[in-house]
C-alpha cells in the first residue's frame, strides 16, 4: 500500500486516482475548484467516464479513495504526488502552463518528506527537466528531497479505466532510476511493457505518438476526398490497408476529423514547439489543415445538394467529440454548428449525454429529445458522432418525418445502397456518390464477402 496524491481530478487524474485505489493503494485527490470536490464527496462524478463511477464510490466507501481541496492535507505526507492538471492551448498553439506551475508551487510550499512528483499532465519537452530543477533547488533549501517522473497517459477518453487497466506500455522518463523504478512497482500489475527513459525523451514519446494517430486520421480523410472523386469506397480501401500488418487497422476510420482534448492540442504544441526551434513541420501542418477541411466538406456537401443554406433545418446527430464521454472540446459539431449559423441554417441537434454541456456554448440551437425529433421536418440531418443509439434508427420513421431526405454519413456507419434504398440522398465521407461499383455485385463476390 502506497500513499498516492492526484492533482486535478479530470479524465486523467480521476482516473489514475480510482484505479491506483482500487489496487490497495490509499489515494488523494485534489482540486482547486471546490465544486467539483463537492460532488465527488457527495460520489457524483464532475465527468462522464463508462465505469468509472461505480470504481469511485466503491473506493471512496472502503476510505482508500479521499478527496480535498486543501494542499497541506493533499501534499505533506504523500509518497508519490501525481500532477494531472489541464494544459490548455495557448495563443500561439503553445501549450499553457499556468496550472502546472501553480501545482509545482504548492507542492514545494507543502511537502515535508521525499517524494516522487509524477507528471501525466502532456507538457512542452523539456518542462520535466526545468520542473525538476526548480524542486530540487527549493527542495534543498527547505531540507526536503524530491525527484520527477514523467509518466504520460495514453487512455481514451470513454474507455480510459480500460486503457489505464489494460495499457499496451507505460513510459516513465526520469533522470533519476530509483525513483523511475518505484514509480514502475506501482504499474508492473498491469503491464510488463515498461520503458525507463529520460525526461526529454517520455514527454516526446507522448505527442509523437498522438501526432502519429491524428497523421493516421488525416491521412484517411485525404485518401477518402480522392476516393469520394475517383469511385472508391474508402471503408473497404483502409480494411484493405489494414490487414497490411505493417499499417494496421487502427485509426483508419475516414471521417468529419477528429476531435477532443488531446488531439489538436497535442498536434498544434508539437508544431510549435518544432517552429519555434526554427523548423518547419511541414506534416504536422497538413494533419491540422485536413482536418479543418473534413468540417468544411459537410458545408459544401449541403450547398451542393440544398442550394443556400439560410433558412434550412439541418439536424446535427452527436455533440461530443466521439462516443461514449460528454466532453465536447474540438468536436466536429461544435465546429459545424458555428459554420451552419453563419450560413443563416436553422440548427437542431441532440446527444445522448453531451447536450449539457454543448448548451452552454452553443446559441440558437434547439435541441431536442432523440435523433427523430431532430430529422422531423429537417432538411438534412448530419450525423457527427457514432453513438451506438444512432446506428440502428428507424429509417422508415426518420425518412418519413423528413423535409427533404438529405442524410450525410459522418462516420461511414451506415450502408450506402441500404440508405438509398430507403430513398435518402445519402453520403458518407470517401464512399462514391452514386453507389460504388461493388454495391452492385453479387454476394459472392469477394469485395462482398469482406464488408
Ligand atoms: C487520444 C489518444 O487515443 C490517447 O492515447 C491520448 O492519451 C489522448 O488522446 P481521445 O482523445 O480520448 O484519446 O480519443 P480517441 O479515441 O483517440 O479519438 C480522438 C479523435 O479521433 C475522435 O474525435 C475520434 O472521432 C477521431 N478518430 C479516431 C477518427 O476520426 N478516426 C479514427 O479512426 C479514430
Amino acid at each position: 500500500m502506497r500513499r498516492i496524491t492526484v492533482l486535478g481530478v479530470g479524465y486523467v487524474g480521476l482516473v489514475t486516482g480510482a484505479c491506483f485505489a482500487d489496487l490497495g493503494n490509499q489515494v488523494i485527490c485534489l482540486d482547486v475548484i471546490p465544486e467539483k470536490i463537492e460532488k465527488l464527496k457527495r460520489g457524483e462524478l464532475p465527468i462522464y467516464e463508462p465505469g468509472l463511477e461505480e470504481m469511485v464510490q466503491r473506493n471512496a466507501a472502503a476510505g482508500r479513495l479521499t478527496f480535498t481541496t486543501e494542499y497541506a492535507e493533499a501534499i505533506s505526507n504523500a509518497e508519490f504526488i501525481f500532477v494531472a492538471v489541464g494544459t490548455p492551448s495557448g495563443v500561439d498553439g503553445e501549450a499553457d502552463l499556468k496550472y502546472i506551475r501553480s501545482a509545482v508551487e504548492n507542492i514545494a510550499a507543502h511537502l515535508k518528506s521525499y517524494a516522487i512528483i509524477v507528471n501525466r499532465s502532456t507538457v512542452p519537452v523539456g518542462t520535466g527537466d526545468s520542473t525538476a530543477q526548480t524542486l530540487i533547488e527549493r527542495g534543498k533549501k527547505q531540507g526536503v528531497d524530491f525527484q520527477v517522473v514523467s509518466n504520460p497517459e495514453f487512455t481514451r477518453e470513454g474507455s480510459a479505466v480500460y486503457d489505464f487497466l489494460n495499457p499496451d506500455r507505460v513510459v516513465l522518463g526520469s533522470v533519476d532510476l530509483h525513483a523511475a523504478e518505484a514509480v514502475a512497482d506501482l504499474y508492473r500489475v498491469f503491464t510488463k511493457n515498461l520503458m525507463l527513459t529520460d525526461l526529454r525523451t517520455a514527454e516526446m514519446i507522448k505527442y509523437a505518438s498522438n501526432a502519429f494517430l491524428a497523421m493516421k486520421i488525416s491521412f484517411i480523410n485525404e485518401i477518402a476526398s480522392i476516393c469520394e472523386k475517383l469511385g472508391a469506397d474508402v471503408k473497404l480501401v483502409a480494411q484493405g490497408m489494414g490487414m497490411d500488418a505493417r499499417i494496421g487497422a487502427a485509426f483508419l476510420n475516414a471521417g468529419l476529423g477528429y476531435g477532443g482534448s488531446c488531439f489538436p492540442k497535442d498536434v498544434k504544441a508539437l508544431t510549435y514547439m518544432a517552429e519555434v526551434n526554427g523548423l518547419h513541420p511541414q506534416l504536422l501542418r497538413a494533419v491540422m489543415d485536413i482536418n479543418r477541411d473534413q468540417r468544411r466538406r459537410v458545408i459544401l456537401h449541403l450547398r451542393e445538394l440544398l442550394g443556400n443554406l439560410r433558412g434550412k433545418t439541418i439536424g446535427l446527430l452527436g455533440l461530443a467529440f466521439k462516443p461514449n464521454t460528454d466532453d465536447i472540446r474540438e468536436a466536429a459539431a461544435i465546429d459545424l454548428a458555428h459554420m451552419l449559423a453563419n450560413e443563416g441554417a436553422n440548427l437542431r441537434a441532440y446527444d445522448p449525454v453531451a447536450m449539457e454541456n454543448a448548451h452552454q456554448i452553443l446559441d440558437g440551437v434547439k435541441f431536442c429529445n432523440d435523433a427523430y425529433q431532430v430529422a422531423a421536418g429537417a432538411d438534412a440531418v448530419v450525423l457527427v458522432t457514432e453513438w451506438n443509439e444512432f446506428k440502428q434508427l428507424d429509417m422508415p420513421r426518420l425518412y418519413a418525418s423528413m423535409a427533404r431526405k438529405i442524410f450525410l454519413d459522418g462516420r461511414n456507419i451506415y450502408d450506402p445502397a441500404e440508405m438509398r434504398a430507403h430513398g435518402f440522398e445519402y453520403r458518407g465521407v470517401g464512399r462514391p456518390l452514386n453507389g460504388a461499383p461493388h454495391e452492385t455485385l453479387q454476394p459472392n463476390d469477394a469485395a462482398v464477402a469482406i464488408t
